[in-house]
């Protein structure tokens, strides 16, 4: 049997569809559990880029069943389009499977996510505007619309007109916002769904087979554990569970199936949208996280938005191995750092005279943690052509040991650079 999680460890953007890609090879299944379209995994090989939304990032792979479980929110349009694009560049989306409980995006989310951010004003989350969240209120509120409900008109016309009733309320009292007729909901979405019917699986079964029968399984996590809504920074967070209890929930497997769990982060950290980040740097030209900004090119994959950028923060890391349990670490991006005359890493935070060696769980703390540093020395020259541990110079090797040594988890992985064999390897077996 082999279950293995990928989550990030940090505010997401680490480099999950990289790293997803690069191991998909030897999988027969990779399954997304979580978030929707306000994910943007980047897939860099062979001189093509893939940025992908909703689509697993094993879709590389012939051989492989892409799987959208049901912990995941879908906005068919989006969904389509991308199949399209991918089809278009000549990759194939007919093995992919859509779980049946999976819950639709529908248009209003979408208003009602741009409109309660306006509504918030300073005091905004950032959020993708996707629908993300009314998406997953819906679900806990029990007015979602499933994958499911697609392939019953009658079915999708009483959940949609159930849910018009509240929603057009909320769009026209509240926020002043055309409403919806539920005829042009049904239309449309029954127009995705001649498209859907054939990818909809129960996906819990088949992966449950799956993993009884010796094969491989994927989880991709999307976002990050920071991002998570009960384990991250509330409420500046997503609405799902991006961390690896999420891949449970999210496509119906036991806890007992996940072998190992591995946690990505970048050899610094960024965060895009609002909220605490106790390590952000001042991004000011010629300062130290506009070099970030531009060398790493911290502009995000969905919105376009500018990332905020910062030191490493192990703090944050300790906490991901704790909540995740995770069992490896995956470091991207330290080519990023190559040109630093020293770097610093954040080894605890501190407050009104106390020293935080773990994540504060009061948010005041955290919002106010002023980082402790520790400096280490740079390398101060190119890594990108490093496939092997031995080949980095003694400083990036020190340098991956600290956050080794910090997180008390082995760094098993090591990418020098966005293209999948720009990768060190340095726990990690091939399958027989
Ligand atoms: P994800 O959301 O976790 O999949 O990450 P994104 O794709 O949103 O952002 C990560 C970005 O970093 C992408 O543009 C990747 O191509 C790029 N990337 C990943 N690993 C590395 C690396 O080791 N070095 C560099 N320079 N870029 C990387
Ligand atoms: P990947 O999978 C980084 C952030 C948004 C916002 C907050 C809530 O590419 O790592 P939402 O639209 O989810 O309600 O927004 O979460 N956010 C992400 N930040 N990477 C992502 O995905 C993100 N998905 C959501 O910026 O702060
Ligand atoms: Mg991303």
């Amino acid at each position: 049997m082999a279950g293995i999680v990928l989550v990030g460890a940090q505010w997401g953007d680490e480099g999950k569809g990289k790293i997803t890609d690069l191991l998909a090879d030897d999988m027969d299944y990779v399954v997304r559990f979580q978030g929707g379209n306000n994910a943007g995994h980047t897939i860099i090989h062979g001189g093509r880029t893939l940025k992908l939304h909703l689509i697993p990032s094993g879709i590389m792979y012939p051989h492989i069943t892409p799987v959208i479980g049901n912990g995941v929110v879908i906005d068919p349009k989006v969904m389509l389009e991308e199949m399209d694009q991918l089809e278009a560049d000549g990759l194939t989306t007919r093995r992919l499977l859509i779980s049946c409980n999976a819950h639709l995006i529908m248009p209003y989310h979408r208003d009602l996510d741009g409109a309660s951010e306006r509504r918030l004003g300073s005091n905004e989350i950032g959020t993708t505007r996707r629908g993300i969240g009314p998406a997953y209120m819906d679900k806990a509120s029990r007015l979602g619309i499933r994958v499911q409900d697609l392939t019953d008109v009658h079915i999708l016309r009483k959940k949609i007109e159930a849910a018009l009733v509240e929603k057009n309320d909320l769009l026209e009292k509240v926020y002043g916002l055309p409403t919806y007729t539920v005829e042009e909901i049904v239309d449309e979405y029954m127009g995705y769904a001649e498209r859907i019917k054939p990818h909809i699986a129960d996906t819990s079964q088949l992966l449950n087979r799956a993993l009884r029968s010796d094969q491989w399984v994927f989880f991709e996590g999307a976002q990050g554990t920071l991002l998570d809504l009960d384990h991250g920074t509330y409420p500046f967070v997503t609405s799902s569970s991006p961390t690896a209890g999420g891949a449970c929930t999210g496509t119906g497997v036991g806890p007992k199936a996940i072998d190992r769990v591995l946690g990505i982060a970048k050899a610094y950290i960024t965060r895009v949208g609002s909220g605490p980040f106790p390590t952000e740097l001042d991004s000011t030209p010629g300062s130290i996280g506009e070099h970030l900004t531009m060398k790493g090119g911290e502009f995000g994959t969905t919105t376009g938005r500018q990332r905020r950028c910062g030191w490493y923060d192990g703090v944050i890391i300790r906490y991901a191995v704790q909540i995740n349990g995770l069992t490896d670490l995956v470091i991207t991006k330290l080519d990023v750092l190559s040109e630093l005359d020293t770097i610093k890493v954040c080894v605890a935070y501190e407050y009104e005279g106390k020293r935080y060696n773990d994540l504060p769980c009061h948010q005041t703390v955290f919002h106010h943690a002023r980082p402790i540093y520790e400096e280490l020395p740079g390398w101060k020259c190119d890594i990108d052509h490093c496939r092997t541990f031995e080949e980095l110079p003694k400083e990036a090797r020190d340098y991956i040991a600290f956050l080794e040594d910090l997180a008390e988890v082995p760094v098993s992985i090591i990418a020098v650079g966005p293209d999948r064999d720009e990768t060190i390897m340095r726990r990690w077996e091939r399958r027989p």
